[in-house]
């Protein structure tokens, strides 16, 4: 595991091991704050964030390391046209480690085979996001005490979400996982997710319009954004942006022990009165992502011999 740039890049044990460290983190702050001193984390992101960076940049720190960067591709030399391979290039030369978030697909993978330094995906597209992933698995597995035996509705923008493509990924390794598609007709999983993760029958999937038909099934319910911004027309997102809101009402019918995850941010998809119940695990899954974040700056620069 030289650089992570798609959830599968790591096997499940990897996977175990990296939870495992960042629950020992959470239990255990005092003992990792100087784990890091003298090492730089470098945050490049082409494309906005508030959780990614800033978990990042937060878990750096609470290592003992110190952080530098920048928020957007206006504020680099992108905007006068250097190429991500040049970019990372240099930085390697100032930093121990890069998490970089880019809008292209496949950027991140491409930084990675020029860069000197360990390279962290922090979101490419319409396609990965596996640190996003990491949390999720934490959250999942704090909350239900297991990554197994589970059936999980993802619902909203199953097309170009990249954290519910990563979490299908990863989570279709564990045993006897249910997967609930709830989704519009457009907004549907991709083809080649479709072919990549269900085409050899192992494991099914269903796929259905509406929440209420489903939500009593549900032991973790993965709510989405409908990303706006890689929608091809405003009409169409203006037409699908509100197909689902969680509220109170559609939770009457949910287990007692539903776990609720949403990435972050959302928009209108969860109603703020769901925040109250204790079902609603968002914030402790934002929350998740920078240890998670700390355990894994922790084992790539170890894998580096940094
Ligand atoms: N979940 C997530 O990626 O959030 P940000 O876009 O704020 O980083």
């Amino acid at each position: 595991m030289k650089h992570l740039i798609d959830p599968m890049d790591l096997t499940v044990e990897e996977i175990d091991e990296l939870l495992d460290l960042a629950d020992d983190i959470i239990e255990n702050r005092e003992k990792y704050s100087k784990k890091c001193e003298g090492k730089k984390l470098a945050t490049l992101f082409f494309e906005p964030s508030t959780r990614t960076r800033l978990s990042f940049e937060a878990a750096m720190m609470e290592l003992g390391g110190n952080v530098l960067g920048f928020s957007s591709s206006d504020s680099s030399s992108a905007a006068k046209g250097e190429s991500v391979a040049d970019t990372v290039k240099v930085v390697s030369c100032y930093a121990d480690i890069i998490a970089m978030r880019h809008p292209k697909e496949g950027a991140p993978c491409l930084a990675s085979m020029k860069a000197d330094a360990p390279i962290i995906n922090a979101g490419d597209g319409g396609h990965n996001h596996p640190t996003q992933t990491l949390t999720d698995l934490l959250t999942i597995r704090r909350e239900k005490g297991r990554l197994d035996n589970l059936t999980i509705g993802c619902c909203g923008d199953l097309k170009f979400g990249r954290t519910v493509h990563s979490l299908i990924k990863a989570m279709s390794r564990y045993a006897n996982i249910h997967f609930i598609m709830i989704s519009p007709q457009e907004l549907e999983i991709p083809d080649y997710l479709v072919e990549e993760v269900f085409s050899d029958g192992k494991l099914q999937y269903e796929q259905v319009r509406t929440i209420d038909e489903v939500i009593d099934r549900l032991d973790v319910l993965y709510m989405t954004r409908v990303q706006r911004e890689r929608f091809f027309n405003e009409a169409d997102y203006i037409r699908l942006k509100d197909t689902y809101i969680l509220d109170t009402k559609k939770l009457k019918k949910a287990k007692a022990d539903l776990s609720i995850l949403h990435p972050l941010p959302r928009v209108n998809e969860i109603s703020v009165e769901v925040d109250d119940d204790p079902r609603a695990c968002y914030f402790r899954q934002a929350l998740n992502g920078k240890y998670v974040r700390m355990a894994l700056i922790l084992k790539l620069l170890e894998e580096a011999g940094k």
